[in-house]
């Protein structure tokens, strides 16, 4: 597309513009959109064959010059598309691209007789956007830099505010992110857009001023998540989460929401290494697991480790990592590779994360001993979608209210004319 190549740390232009002229800098937009739409052998993975016709679909999207650049891969049951182009968020061709490839895909697990093959497509007509559709997405428009190095957080059975802690940590805390003490343009801080998911309103705080609200907001993970941080230093976004609830979009409880979390890194953002830190600080308690109603711990892996294998889970996070260029998505395959062809930096697909994944299957059992009770299970208006509503309708007649049964129970006394009083 011939944008000016700008050097990494100044982000100044560092190549001749064209005939002298100077060009304008047109903005990439980087589209994830998700959906479950069935998988082999009860909640675990989509079919190969359902991976292939997405691919298929986008390559000829790629092909028309809808898409600049694509990555079709999974967490778990969820398809991820990875998506570059110069449309825009929200845009009904890029959208439709991802629309097309769920309703194929689900032809397919219908056609195989997979699990919950549709699950995530609740409308029949798209009506050009997947928001309220059932599919999740984030997405981002950003003038790409110099060197724009990337990564993409996938997650499997768990919701939007799973992230909220762990970008509190990168963003927020200075003992955790040094970038935030030491880099000039990330000591400015960050902005916080964060969503009341279940009223639909949003408000955005500024760190490091509101700090402590806006961790005040997050610590109600049923209703607070962070959609989106921005830099204050001029970089633009840093990063941005799929906060689509699906049980509020359907309006019942049909499976989490499988979040992912984009971002961008280096250079006045948090570094690649401030971003993955934190999932071997700490084990990451998730919401979501088994039947969407339990907390688990966040299992750190690979895609190809990402079946949920234990009780349907734990939670499994992946981090795959690309470098932008002009809009096309470099990892570690050839130079200009078409057709979907790449292969990302996988971040959690190795040793180091052995402990993390250790630990998460350590405090999930942990976590398992206590059944069916919180802390356990999620809170109950996080499970109203579960048996409990109609366990209540159905024992509301033996319900008896404890002052009417307190009467009842009134020691009697005989009088000395020998009538019953009733204390
Ligand atoms: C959670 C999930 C699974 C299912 C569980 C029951 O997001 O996908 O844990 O909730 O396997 O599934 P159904 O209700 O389809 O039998
Ligand atoms: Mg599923
Ligand atoms: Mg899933």
């Amino acid at each position: 597309m011939g944008r000016q190549v700008n050097d990494y740390k100044t982000d100044k232009p560092i190549t001749p513009k064209k005939n002298g002229e100077s060009m304008a800098k047109e903005k990439v937009t980087v589209s994830v959109i998700k959906a479950d739409v069935g998988s082999v052998v009860g909640h675990s993975r989509p079919h190969p064959s359902m991976m292939q016709v997405a691919k298929k679909i986008l390559a000829d999207k790629q092909k028309q010059g809808i898409l600049e650049d694509f990555y079709v891969t999974r967490v778990g049951d969820d398809i991820n598309l990875f998506m570059t182009h110069y449309k825009g968020e929200g845009n009904k061709e890029i959208h439709g691209a991802a629309w097309e490839c769920f309703q194929e895909a689900t032809k397919i697990a219908k056609t195989m007789k997979l699990y919950a093959a549709g699950q995530d497509i609740l409308t029949t007509a798209f009506s050009g956007n997947v928001k309220g559709a059932g599919p999740g997405s984030a997405e981002m428009t950003f003038e790409e830099r110099g060197s724009e190095p990337m990564l993409f957080f996938i997650a499997d059975k768990t919701e939007p505010s799973a992230y909220s802690p762990i970008l509190s940590r990168i963003f927020l805390d200075p003992f955790t992110t040094t970038g935030l003490v030491v880099d000039a343009r990330a000591k400015k801080g960050f902005d916080v857009e964060i969503h009341d998911v279940i009223d639909n309103k949003k408000v955005t705080l500024s760190s490091p001023e509101e700090t402590l609200s806006i961790l005040a907001l997050l610590g109600d993970t049923s209703r607070y998540a962070i959609k989106r941080i921005f830099s204050r230093s001029g970089i633009g976004p840093a990063c941005v989460v799929s906060t689509d609830k699906l049980n509020l979009t359907a309006g019942k409880y049909i499976g989490k929401d499988d979040p992912v979390c984009v971002c961008r890194s280096q250079s006045g953002l948090p570094s690649v290494g401030e971003y993955t830190q934190p999932f071997l600080m700490t084990s990451w308690i998730a919401g979501g697991w088994m039947r969407g109603s339990h907390y688990g711990t966040f299992y750190p892996c690979s895609p190809e480790d990402s079946d949920p294998t234990y009780f349907d889970g734990p939670p499994r996070i992946c981090c795959l990592g690309f470098q932008l260029n002009d809009g096309k998505l470099q990892g570690l395959e050839e130079y200009n590779s078409k057709g979907g062809n790449h292969i990302p930096v996988d971040f959690f697909g190795n040793s180091t994360f052995d402990s993390a994944r250790a630990n998460a299957i350590k405090t999930s059992k942990f976590l398992r001993t206590q059944g069916p009770f919180t802390p356990s299970i999620l809170p109950a208006e996080e499970m109203e979608y579960t048996s409990r509503p109609e366990v209540l309708k159905e024992l509301k007649p033996r319900f008896v209210n404890l002052e009417d049964d307190d009467k009842k129970k009134k020691p009697v006394k005989k009088s000395k004319s020998g009538s019953v009083d009733v204390e």
